[in-house]
């Protein structure tokens, strides 16, 4: 059956013996992934880094993974087209579900701004372990924040396609969480994410 499901490719699916829950066991906390999706300019890089630091500080294996850095390396042959986020989002859910299933907390910053895309990124983990997590600020924030100067580039037709400017941000209709930058400050902002990973059970209460 596997077999099967491999697309005939000869490819069987091979169980190790140290598994999962093995893994979560030796570190006392469960695998998970934090999706952060919103405009850039957002806070969804400075809240991940807020974020990796408390978790560290109580013992919790994190991975930060964010667009920038991600597209230097792995997605470097990415661009933004839609079908290029598509895929952009498609490898690193890949790679998210793999560090789930090593037991690690994942935090993931990308802009992320299909719908389709990020359902796509839930799907394919399992139940439990996905949050999705919408850093919501008004254009006007983040076009007024402007940390890469690129909001600007993109009004003057610099960038094509920039999200929020010239492509589309499809805001989430059912995130577990809703973080308003521009009401709170980043470290309150991450110690919303730390409760909700409290409450889920994915670590242990402070
Ligand atoms: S996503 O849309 O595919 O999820 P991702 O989060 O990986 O985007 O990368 C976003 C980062 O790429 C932005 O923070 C910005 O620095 C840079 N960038 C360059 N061009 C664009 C563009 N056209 N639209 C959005 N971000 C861009």
């Amino acid at each position: 059956m596997k077999r099967e499901a491999a697309g005939g490719r000869n490819l069987t699916w091979h169980h190790h013996d140290v598994g999962r829950s093995d893994r979560e066991g030796l570190l006392g906390h469960r695998g998970a992934t934090v999706w952060l999706t919103g405009l850039s300019g957002s806070g969804k890089s400075t809240v991940a880094d807020i974020l990796a630091c408390v978790l560290h500080d109580r013992g919790v294996l994190t991975a930060v993974l964010d667009g920038d850095n991600i597209r230097h390396g792995l997605n470097s042959d990415l661009g933004f087209s839609p079908k290029d986020r598509k895929e952009n989002i498609r490898r690193i859910a890949e790679v998210a579900k793999l560090f789930t299933s090593f037991g690690v907390l994942n935090i993931l910053a990308f802009i992320s701004p299909y719908r389709e895309d990020r359902d796509f990124a839930r799907s394919i983990q399992g139940e439990g372990d996905f949050m999705e997590v919408y850093v919501e600020v008004p254009l006007e924030v983040a076009e007024d924040r402007d940390p890469k100067g690129l909001y600007r580039k993109a009004r003057s037709g610099e960038i094509p396609s920039f999200t929020g400017i010239s492509a589309p941000y499809e805001e989430p209709t059912a995130p577990e969480l809703v973080l308003r930058t521009a009401e709170h400050t980043a470290e309150e902002c991450a110690l919303e994410v730390i409760a909700l990973l409290e409450r889920k059970g994915i670590i242990a209460g402070g």
